[in-house]
């Protein structure tokens, strides 16, 4: 397989998003935290780049995504966005940087303009609205990650699937809808049953981006580490390592493009029915 992909570029904005959602054409997206894994995933034609807080457990080695800093993330972000040239760049809000709709303006801002970042994702639910809300109408595209929020590892009592019980599940389904109107352009929806992540996809209009979650999102998200079966401890349920049969990374991040867009990814071991 090449390197290097000879196919025009047209760059992945919103707009191409909603119109893959339409066709049903699966979106792809990987996490990456510099600019050797950005042009990897660029050449295999992946359509997001997210780079996330995780890079606090798979860069930095710490337990959680809570130390990560606006600063961190920046540098981070400035190194994807270097060898960015076609995928749709998103970066994830730090903990707490995003507490009131003034900090987090000031914060995306930062995010967007000395890091290059071209949308911002930030964690919560319909608490949320406000500052998703105060983002939007300044022109700043936010993705809203719901279900499993890493960030309150604390609060949520570990990493659990999300909404097993029928109040769970329908607080899910209303924060969805609820940030969709406050102005989120793109939901990301972790660990949760697959009976919740089908109402979110039915029941609002922008893409869902899944992972453990379900097949019917629109498209699919994982961090880069764990496909390729390098996960620091124990790779969760949702994850599948496409080095197992590949023959270089390149061919791994193929595979996995490949499989999100067949629909061979997620099977049925990698979703949550209960
Ligand atoms: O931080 C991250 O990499 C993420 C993904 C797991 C979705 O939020």
């Amino acid at each position: 397989m090449s390197t290097y992909s000879d196919k025009p570029l047209t760059a992945v904005t919103l707009n191409t998003l909603a119109k893959m959602k339409k066709s049903g054409e699966k979106i792809a997206c990987l996490t990456a935290y510099d600019a050797t894994f950005t042009a990897v995933l660029e050449a295999a034609d992946i359509e997001v780049i997210l780079v996330g807080d995780s890079l606090g457990m798979v860069i930095q080695g710490v337990a959680t995504t809570l130390p990560v800093t606006v600063d961190e993330m920046i540098y981070h972000c400035r190194c994807v966005a270097r060898a960015r040239k076609r995928a749709l760049l998103i970066a994830d809000m730090p903990f707490m940087s995003y507490s009131s709709p003034a900090q987090a303006l000031e914060n995306a801002a930062r995010l967007m303009k000395e890091g290059g970042a071209q949308m911002v994702k930030l964690e919560g639910g319909g608490d949320q609205s406000e500052v998703v809300r105060a983002l939007a109408r300044n022109g700043i595209p936010v993705c809203a990650h719901l279900g499993l929020r890493p960030q309150s590892f604390y609060k949520m009592g570990g990493y659990r699937v999300q909404g097993r019980d029928a109040a769970a599940a329908q607080s899910i389904v209303d924060d969805a809808q609820a940030l969709q109107l406050a102005g989120a352009d793109l939901l990301l929806l972790e660990c949760v049953t697959t009976a919740v992540a089908e109402t979110v996809v039915a029941t609002t209009e922008v893409p869902v981006i899944g992972i453990g979650a379900a097949s019917s999102c629109a498209g699919q998200v994982l961090v880069l580490h764990d496909i390729l079966g390098i996960t620091p401890g124990k790779r969760p349920r949702f994850c599948k390592d496409f080095m197992l049969g590949a023959d270089s990374i390149q061919g791994a991040v193929e595979r996995y493009v490949a499989a999100v867009k067949s629909g061979a990814f997620p099977a049925a071991e990698h979703t949550f029915c209960t």
